[in-house]
């Protein structure tokens, strides 16, 4: 049956059959008893892209925000990310739950966190308050509309974080986005955080995995903690094959993901539907009721999430053609009716 064009997350982008066929020729072996040559090939090629000294590949883009955030803090800590964060939103409770951490939530458009706003967070050292120990940074912004995080900002938020002695972790789920978009490279991006963290499972069409980045030290106790979570897999070469397959064949073509969001935007702004202007590959609509304006898309064949009450969330990927944008388009003009 057809799943009709998917716009609700690029996480539905599916394996090509090169991609399949790489994973099938991968040589593997036991990673739990460090044995698989594959896995070991993309770290190293992770670290290397993120200038970081060490990298673990792990199982979700949730594990490795929750192994970032334990690995810098101890129980009840204080870690600071944005009001929409990710983890704070849809990882379950669990950098909470499983940490043993509070977030303290910091507003800012579309993502984008004030440094003075940051320094007014941080607790001053009294034995009443918590330890603000960790700060998290997302980019792009997934609840920010796929907004790529100002460089400048970034590295103001860094110092400070470095200054005032917190851990700063990057949740770079869609970082590879901001790297071409921005023709910034991941090493740069990366370069102020102690940890960094992106996804091979998005816009990357990957079945599975994401990696963690960071110091020797870090990277030592984040595999243990791996272990402790269930994450440590056997021949997990199999799912670092397509990680390496798509490092080679799908970032460059992320590009092609923004014009199409940019095509859509245009569209959408033609006919009349107010928007916030993409950056990368996700793109957020006003339309009057949500959830109902959703259904009706639905019934024309296009599916998204609403994101709010008033609006609308459709993301660009892998699986998404010039033809696809221009159905949705018709899509959006009659369910409007
Ligand atoms: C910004 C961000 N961080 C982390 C995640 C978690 O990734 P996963 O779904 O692989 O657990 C996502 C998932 O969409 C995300 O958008």
């Amino acid at each position: 049956m057809s799943q009709g064009i998917d716009l609700r997350s690029d996480t539905v982008s599916l394996p090509t059959e090169a991609m399949l066929a790489a994973m099938m020729a991968a040589e593997l072996g036991d990673d739990v008893l460090g044995d698989d040559p594959t896995v070991q090939r993309l770290e190293a090629r992770c670290a290397a892209l993120s200038g970081k000294e060490a990298a673990l590949f792990v199982p979700s883009g949730t594990m490795a925000n929750l192994i970032a955030i334990e690995v810098s803090t101890r129980r009840g800590d204080e870690v600071l990310a944005h009001e929409a964060a990710h983890p704070f939103h849809y990882e379950a409770g669990g950098a909470a739950g499983l940490a043993g951490i509070q977030l303290r939530l910091v507003p800012g458009p579309r993502g984008v966190m004030d440094p003075d706003v940051v320094a007014a967070a941080i607790r001053p050292e009294a034995p009443h308050h918590p330890r603000t120990s960790l700060l998290c940074v997302e980019d792009t912004h997934n609840r920010g509309g796929g907004r790529i995080q100002p460089l400048e900002n970034t590295d103001a938020l860094c110092a400070l974080a470095r200054e005032r002695g917190l851990a700063s972790h990057l949740d770079g789920a869609r970082i590879l986005n901001a790297v071409v978009a921005s023709g910034v490279p991941l090493e740069r991006r990366a370069r102020g955080f102690d940890t960094v963290s992106f996804c091979f499972s998005k816009g990357l069409g990957c079945p599975v995995g994401s990696i963690l980045c960071g110091d020797r030290g870090r990277m030592i106790r984040a595999r243990r903690m791996r272990k402790m979570l269930g994450g440590a897999t056997r021949q997990a070469g199999l799912l670092a094959a397509a990680a390496l397959y798509a490092l080679d064949h799908h970032v460059d073509r992320l590009a092609e993901d923004h014009r199409r969001a940019q095509e859509l935007a245009g569209g959408l702004a033609e006919a009349g539907f107010a928007l916030e202007p993409p950056e990368t590959n996700i793109l957020v609509v006003a339309v009057p009721s949500a959830p109902a304006f959703v259904e009706r898309l639905g019934q024309h064949g296009v599916r998204c999430f609403p994101v709010a009450d008033d609006r609308l969330r459709l993301v660009v990927h892998l699986g998404i053609d010039d033809a696809d944008v221009q159905a949705t388009l018709g899509a959006f003009t009659a369910a409007r009716g």
